[in-house]
């Protein structure tokens, strides 16, 4: 049996910009998908999945969507796990040149789903490790981010960043445009984030923000306007020597990244993709004296993130309504994990 961890993220800045070729700043989070795969002797795909936010489930099939049987949980949270797990099961088959190759999978996952902490990339880039690794054709990081970013962009038709899928393979901050990727040194931030139970439809989300840009010239500036927060939320998260925010502390620094969090939501939200759970978790975030709040991912419900040094934030956010679970989430230095 072959073992792969891989870590999820928040988007310090840039998500749906991203997908129109501005930059963007996710963050890997140590909360992790693991994926144990054991090859079969047949082509059958075996998936048992413990704990994706809901009940488990178990399926069996031969590999395709089309010939996978009815379960007894809801078609959505099934059909959202086992898209990304057939994309990489292909993708891994085609790595290792074993199209009829079989596996048993079994996915353990810390990750909400759909909440914007990249749940998707996160198994699907864990995936790809341990069923490549198990047909004995392990892939280098890049290789293995690119055949997740294709896994990701097959299931979402197109509409994908290699953001996630990047951040995931290679844990630390991480810098995206198109694509070029590349880490980041940023600072140890102090991230909490706030999760109110729910989940948005990245797809629909993503077509919205698209339907507003192509009706308003003023959303397409919108979106140019998030691309120039990152440009300046990187120069203070790693700044060049030459820059003068080089000379601030790393405090200072925090500060600023957190305003221009505050900036980043606010745009967000005139594009339509916040909430109202969202909204309160960023006020409430705010009013506890967190430098800064903003959703993460698509957006439409899930999680925010805000930075905050002090236990305010956490306790804030415990208390308030619409808001299910909040946490502390430590930077995850490493992204994929060989467990075994
Ligand atoms: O909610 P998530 O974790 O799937 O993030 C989506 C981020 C988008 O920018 C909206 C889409 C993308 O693929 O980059």
């Amino acid at each position: 049996m072959t073992v792969s961890s891989a870590p999820g993220k928040v988007y310090l800045f840039g998500e749906h910009a991203v997908v129109y070729g501005e930059p963007a700043i996710p963050c890997a989070i140590e909360r992790r998908a693991t994926i144990s795969v054991e090859a079969r002797d047949d082509d059958h795909v075996r998936v048992q999945a413990s704990d994706l936010s809901l009940d488990g489930f178990t399926v069996e099939y031969t590999g395709t969507t089309d010939d996978r049987p009815d379960v007894d949980v809801p078609a959505s949270l099934v059909d959202a796990a086992m898209g990304y797990i057939d994309a990489a099961v292909e993708q891994a088959r085609d790595a290792a040149d074993a199209p009829d190759a079989g596996f048993d999978i079994t996915v353990e996952s810390e990750i909400p789903l759909g909440a914007g902490l990249g749940s998707s990339a996160a198994v699907t880039v864990a995936g790809i490790d341990a069923a490549t690794r198990e047909l004995g054709a392990p892939l280098s990081v890049e290789d293995l981010a690119d055949r997740a970013y294709r896994a990701e962009a097959a299931v979402q038709k197109g509409e994908a960043s290699r953001a996630d899928t990047f951040c995931s393979a290679v844990g630390g901050a991480v810098r995206v445009e198109g694509d070029d990727c590349r880490s980041i040194d940023a600072p140890d931030l102090p991230i909490v984030v706030g999760f109110d139970g729910g989940a948005g439809d990245t797809g629909e989300l993503v077509a919205s923000v698209r339907a507003l840009k192509d009706r308003y010239d003023f959303a397409a500036d919108t979106i140019t306007t998030i691309g120039n927060i990152v440009r300046r939320g990187e120069r203070f998260l790693d700044p060049d020597p030459s820059d003068p925010a080089a000379d601030q502390s790393v405090e200072e620094r925090i500060e600023e990244i957190g305003r221009l969090m505050d900036f980043n939501h606010g745009l967000l939200e005139s594009l339509g993709v916040s909430s109202r759970s969202l909204d309160s978790m960023v006020w409430a975030a705010r009013e506890a004296g967190a430098h800064g709040a903003k959703l993460t991912g698509a957006g439409g419900g899930g999680c925010i993130v805000a930075l905050d040094p002090t236990p305010e934030t956490l306790t804030g956010l415990r208390f308030t309504p619409g808001c299910e679970e909040a946490f502390r989430a430590e930077l995850a230095d490493d992204g994929v994990r060989r467990v075994a």
